[in-house]
């Protein structure tokens, strides 16, 4: 590992910027190259095999020329399905978001009852629960998927009226279970973290899994003092069409990023680092 390496995040939409927005509190000076998959888009319906195929080129990619200093998978489908096998394959540290938040959550319950909204794929896991049970085992855990809501924050649609209703009304069946910890389980949930704060009127604790994996990274980095006071460069890649993201991403203001560069699938399998930083297809 070298200092001034990037930390690398993948997520298959915009739901990873919330590990960026914890990058920039917690590791501001660390270069970040960050990797959205729209043409994969939405991950939470595929199997552990299909995530792994679909995910394994980044890692490839990541792997190349200088290397990368650590990754942050910023998606709950692909931390709770394929890390094992991730690890086995990469050699640079590879954090997911699953175990951090299911500490964090197992440690602020007082009433004993947890929720955890994730994806289809991450509740079949229930990595969450297990995660959470083995800090503390009398902790009841409820897990749901909310897929259409994941797509409606990918579209940047998650205000809707049709949307809140819907929302409102499961998060208050809940609240009235006794739940008194939310987890963010899936990443386009803690990009509006504050939001459910405000649906919630503050009547339960929000976990941030994604604030938690920084948290965990930085302190690997402290142990080995490989912190880089830097100029904290963000550089996304997008494979697929990235028209919808940038849409997106550009009604979450304050998430400023450097450039967009984007890429089909068979050139992905191509690029090296350095094609990429002097790519002319640049977007952004
Ligand atoms: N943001 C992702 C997660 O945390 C993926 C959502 C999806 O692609 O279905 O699970």
């Amino acid at each position: 590992m070298v200092k001034n390496q990037f930390i690398g995040i993948i997520d298959s939409g915009i739901g990873g910027f919330s590990v960026v927005r914890a990058m920039r509190c917690y590791l501001s000076g660390e270069n970040i190259v960050y990797i959205a998959d729209p043409l994969y888009f939405p991950y939470g319906f595929k199997t552990p095999g299909e995530l792994l195929r679909i995910v394994h080129p980044f890692f490839s990619y990541f792997s190349q020329e200088d290397g990368i200093k650590a990754v942050i998978t910023a998606c709950g489908t692909v931390s709770s399905s394929c890390l094992p096998e991730l690890r086995k394959h990469f050699q640079f540290p590879i954090i997911g978001i699953v175990e951090p938040g299911a500490e964090e959550a197992a440690r602020m319950t007082r009433n004993g009852i947890v929720a955890v909204l994730a994806t289809k794929a991450t509740v079949r896991s229930s990595l969450f629960k297990r995660c959470i049970v083995e800090h503390s085992p009398s902790v009841q855990v409820i897990e749901e998927a909310w897929p259409e809501y994941i797509e409606a924050v990918e579209r940047g649609e998650y205000r809707s009226t049709e949307h809140v209703i819907k929302v409102r009304r499961e998060l208050e069946k809940l609240i009235n279970k006794g739940v008194d910890v939310l987890v963010m389980g899936c990443t386009h949930f803690s990009l509006i973290s504050d939001y459910f704060e405000k649906l919630t009127d503050g009547r339960v604790k929000i976990v941030d899994p994604a604030v938690a994996a920084v948290k965990t990274l930085k302190m690997s980095l402290q142990k080995n003092n490989m912190i880089l006071n830097g100029k904290g460069e963000l550089h996304v890649l997008v494979r697929g069409d990235s028209s919808s993201f940038q849409r997106a991403l550009a009604s979450f203001p304050g998430l400023g990023y450097h450039r967009v560069g984007c890429f089909q699938e068979k050139e992905f399998a191509d690029i090296t680092s350095s094609k990429i930083y002097k790519s002319n297809k640049v977007l952004g």
